[in-house]
């Protein structure tokens, strides 16, 4: 987590970080700072907080240096203090730098350094390993560069990182593992960050760190690479970014989480575009192609992913095995890792990620892929780390989400994945031709539906009223909406802090019904499905026991309707599509709870968007 901006040219730096760094708070946002080179001496504004407090403590006008480096933190090693916010000063007041991720023998490090005379202003592992460079290039007698290089050989962990040098005003050095790092080619100026979303108004070329590669990016010379082990030059690979200033502004919402909720038939449409021709029953996903036969022949697959991934990975399970009849196990990333799962040559692990950077679904990766096993990414941003070590993948064109709690990037992930099942069925013959035109068509009038879903949000913020102070919300759910119960309890719980959980609705039975009381509110996704029937029956149970009822039912629905205090509707559908379509007024519901009860929507209490630490 945390992001990281920096920029050499021969524009201010300072407004450039600032804006830098607010685009970034989706990353982190328990303190920030910036760092800026101007008279061969280095200025550092930090502060607990947002990025906001470091405006209130800088006087932009005076800050006249055109390079320098900003950060903004979630906190690992430390707490958010003004102390060990970054970026971080050297003991010899020479360097300054700002740190992405987590070094792991910090420990170890600091005792060394402490017997060597060196005392620390902060709890941070980042002070440690600035220190610990000053010291390698002191007692090498090197140039920093070569400190740094020789430094990081002997670090363990992830960073990325950004160091300036008072009296060298030219250069910005970098380096990066396991955390990314994005450089800006701009004519006679460069830019540094944790995304590109920084710096779109000025370049759109781009090259990617690689993991233990470090780079100096000198205003006068431009950007070199190299490796941190072999010391080996590295020719910058330039790529041309798509992403326009647009996709990153709020467009008139209050909120980026409502805006991303909104976009959601676009973001849809846009995964679906060119991956299908309904009219013809033909799906065509270039990176799917390219491992067409691979899938076909899979045993099994597996899927991995964190939080909201995860459940869209539970909702391929249900797609998959319905659809291309292949068995499949969904698994927490972090937990994949860690216990020693049994991989074999001929599985397909399809990793699913936002961010393309989570720590523990990389880690996973990296695990599945040491045992032979196929790796396809489904990935949101383009040139994530997932997205270029996997084998292959599907990216999900939602376009950027800023807002912390993932809204229009599930969507975007449940519908790569359907036309991923539905292809691989059809290639496997379980589905025929025509079954997959008819399949097809209502797949692309899912977006419409949609849209007819969101003019409903006034009744949705009006059921919101009634629950805005309630302490506790069960979700629950049956079959392929079993996933969307857990991802509605996780929303709420995301942004309005709260209790929730979600259950298969057949479940409550085996403990949850002893929570049901007239206080609480269950929210039932019960639109009409194989499974219809027995919804009805869970919902009586509830009934009976005076807990209050918010359904979700099909636009016609009667039976229901008369059985809940709060009905969400929803046209027909699909049976298997419908979590594309369950999962809107989730999102509306716990958007409006947490805006009444005053909750910052876009960026909650101790979460981040991308997790970069395990
Ligand atoms: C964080 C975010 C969630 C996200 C999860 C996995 O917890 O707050 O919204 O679902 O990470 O992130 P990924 O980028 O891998 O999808």
């Amino acid at each position: 987590m945390c992001g990281i901006v920096g920029y050499v040219g021969d524009r201010r730096a300072y407004p450039i970080l600032i804006k830098g760094l607010k685009r970034l708070e989706y990353r982190g946002y328990d303190s920030a700072g910036v760092a800026i080179g101007q008279d061969n001496t280095i200025d550092v504004r930090k502060k607990q907080g947002k990025v906001k407090k470091v405006e209130d403590i800088s006087d932009n006008g005076t800050i006249q240096g055109t390079i320098g480096i900003g950060h903004t933190r979630w906190a690992t090693h430390g707490a958010p203090t003004d102390l060990n916010s970054h970026p971080h000063r050297s003991a010899s007041g020479k360097l300054v730098m700002i740190h992405n991720g987590i070094i792991e023998n910090y420990d170890v490090l600091k005792k060394e350094l402490v017997k060597r005379g060196y005392s620390f202003e902060s709890d941070t592992d980042t002070e440690v390993l600035l220190n610990f460079i000053e010291e390698v290039r002191k007692s090498n007698d090197v140039t920093l560069e070569e400190g740094i290089r020789l430094a990081l050989s002997q670090v363990v962990g992830a960073y990325a990182i950004a160091i300036i040098e008072e009296g060298n005003m030219d250069r910005i050095y970098l380096a990066k593992k396991g955390s990314p790092l994005v450089v800006g080619i701009g004519k006679d100026e460069y830019f540094i960050a944790s995304d590109a979303t920084p710096f779109l108004e000025y370049t759109k070329n781009v090259v990617y760190l690689e993991d233990e590669e470090m780079a100096v990016l000198d205003r006068h010379t431009g950007l070199s690479i190299k490796t941190i082990k072999e010391n080996v030059d590295v020719d910058p690979k330039i790529h041309k970014l798509q992403m326009d200033l647009e996709a990153i502004e709020k467009g008139g919402f209050d909120h980026f989480m409502l805006k991303e909720i909104y976009e959601q038939p676009k973001s849809i449409r846009d995964t679906l575009r060119g991956r299908m021709l309904p009219e013809k029953g033909i799906i065509s996903m270039a990176g799917f192609k390219e491992y067409e036969s691979k899938f076909q022949n899979a045993k099994r697959l597996l899927i991995i992913g964190c939080g909201t991934s995860w459940h869209a990975g539970l909702v391929a399970e249900y797609l998959f095995e319905e659809f291309a009849r292949v068995p499949v196990e969904v698994e927490y990333a972090s937990e994949f890792r860690y216990r020693n799962p049994i991989i074999y040559e001929d599985d397909i692990v399809i990793a699913i990620s936002q961010s393309g950077e989570t720590a523990d679904t990389l880690a996973a990766i990296e695990l599945a892929k040491s045992k032979g096993a196929t790796i396809f990414g489904v990935c949101n941003v383009v040139g994530s780390t997932i997205a270029r070590v996997a084998d292959a993948g599907a990216y999900t064109h939602a376009g950027p989400e800023i807002g912390v709690a993932s809204t229009k990037a599930f969507t975007a992930q449940v519908a790569v994945l359907t036309l991923m099942a539905l292809q691989l069925g059809h290639l496997r013959g379980k589905i025929s031709k025509s079954q997959l035109h008819e399949l097809l068509v209502e797949l692309d009038g899912i977006p419409e539906k949609i849209d007819w879903m969101l003019q409903s949000d006034d009744m949705v913020r009006s059921i919101s009223s009634e629950y805005a102070s309630t302490s506790n919300f069960l979700y629950l759910g049956r079959g392929v909406n079993f996933p969307v119960a857990l991802e509605g309890a996780l929303k709420l719980k995301e942004i309005s802090y709260i209790h929730a959980e979600g259950y298969p609705a057949a479940e409550m039975k085996h403990g949850p019904i002893a929570l049901i009381d007239e206080n609480m509110p269950v929210v039932v996704i019960a639109n009409r499905g194989s499974q219809y029937e027995k919804i009805i029956s869970n919902i009586q149970e509830i009934k009976a026991r005076n807990g209050k009822i918010i359904a979700i039912v099909n636009e016609d629905d009667s039976a229901i309707s008369e059985l809940a205090d709060y009905v969400m509707k929803t046209p027909h559908s699909n049976e298997m599509f419908t979590p594309l379509l369950t999962s809107v007024p989730l999102q509306l519901l716990s958007y409006h709870i947490a805006v009444l009860r005053g909750c910052n929507v876009d960026q909650p209490r101790n979460l981040a968007k991308s997790v970069t630490v395990e």
